[in-house]
């Protein structure tokens, strides 16, 4: 597969360019707030799964739709059951993607089998923008190889996709850096698949009760178990290193690496800890700072690769608030392997 892959600013010409390819059928890769999006019209099957070819993504790994707001929604979704009225309501548009039951006009290789279908309203305006003129609402995973950290800028998505669809829009840093807060409304109770931006504290004080948490999100599932959202159950976020999470203090996680100074490791650690390691380091944040931690996560996995490095620990972050978003990103990075000190 090798097609000219054209980056262009997302300006208003660049927007028009877009939203023509997206009529045609063809993939755009475009910013929203969370991260970088390979975008297909969502009601044209053949353009969705050229998104899937694009990405070497699994097809049981179903995508999100991506549209402007709730008037959108007509033939998308069969039902907009009163809780996602009550989340929409609180948090639309914004980082949020909604489980809803699925509408007859959505192609069939978004859902990947499954009868329900995740709706995010962005609130970039250049997601919106290309939504608007073009007409579409867009089915969009994250704009990386399947595996790799989501891409925060248009040059990492250049490197992930080039050859691979015909235009990038740059619109610059993503706000956010993690992906959606994944929910779901079907169901008895409703249920976070993924964490994000919108924590489960915001989600339960929205929706005025309990909010389960999926436990493939902090936790490694059993081989064989059946998952409700397939993407929790990849290695993902992958750098090419080892990476090995270190659970305990900066003093305890020094010593460790100290001790394992053998395999001439490199360590993913917080603002400021960086010259006090004495190794090659990635800082991904201010410790205690999940909005911080969370803008910076991917790229910084990024860089591991660019530094080549084989052998990664990483400084764990708290589990609670936003940065549990940051440590689901980060165990699946590392293959679940995390040491308590
Ligand atoms: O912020 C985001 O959500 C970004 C931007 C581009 O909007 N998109 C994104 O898409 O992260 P993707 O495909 O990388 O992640 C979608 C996640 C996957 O874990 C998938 O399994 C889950 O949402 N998902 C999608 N539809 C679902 C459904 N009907 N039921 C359960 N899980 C679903
Ligand atoms: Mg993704």
């Amino acid at each position: 597969m090798s097609i000219n892959t054209e980056v262009r600013s997302a300006d208003a010409e660049g927007i028009a360019r877009a939203a023509e390819l997206l009529r045609q059928g063809e993939l755009v890769a475009l910013p929203t707030e969370t991260v970088y999006g390979i975008a297909a019209d969502a009601r044209n099957g053949e353009a969705v799964s050229k998104i899937f070819v694009a990405k070497g993504r699994p097809q049981d790994n179903p995508l999100i739709v991506h549209v402007t707001g709730p008037e959108m929604l007509h033939g998308l979704v069969s039902e907009v059951p009163e809780r996602a009225q009550l989340l929409m309501a609180a948090f639309c548009p914004g980082p949020l993607t909604i489980i809803m039951p699925r509408g007859p006009e959505v192609a069939a290789e978004c859902c990947a089998g499954l009868d329900t279908v995740g709706i995010r309203m962005p609130s970039h305006p250049v997601a919106r923008a290309v939504i608007e003129a073009s007409g579409c609402a867009f089915a969009a995973p994250s704009a990386n190889l399947s595996g790799k950290p989501s891409p925060t800028n248009a040059q990492d998505v250049f490197t992930d996709m080039d050859g691979r669809l015909p235009l990038i829009l740059d619109g610059g840093e993503c706000d956010w850096g993690v992906e959606s807060t994944v929910v779901s409304v079907v169901g008895e109770k409703p249920t976070l698949f993924r964490p994000g931006h919108i924590t489960l504290e915001d989600l339960e004080r929205a929706l005025g009760e309990e909010v389960e948490v999926s436990k493939a999100i902090l936790e490694k599932l059993p081989e064989g178990a059946v998952v409700r959202s397939p993407g929790m159950k990849y290695k993902h976020y992958a750098p090419k290193a080892d990476v090995t999470l270190l659970d305990g203090t900066f003093e305890q996680f020094k010593a460790y690496v100290d001790a394992h100074a053998a395999e001439d490791p490199s360590c993913l650690c917080f603002t400021g800890e960086a010259e006090k390691l004495g190794v090659p380091c990635v800082e991904y944040g201010r410790e205690g700072d999940g909005a911080d931690q969370a803008k910076h996560i991917f790229r910084s996995l990024r860089a591991l690769d660019e530094q080549g490095d084989a052998v990664v620990y990483a400084r764990c972050p708290q589990k609670d608030g936003l940065s549990m978003a940051v440590y689901n990103r980060l165990i699946r990075a590392a293959a679940f392997r995390v040491i308590k000190l």
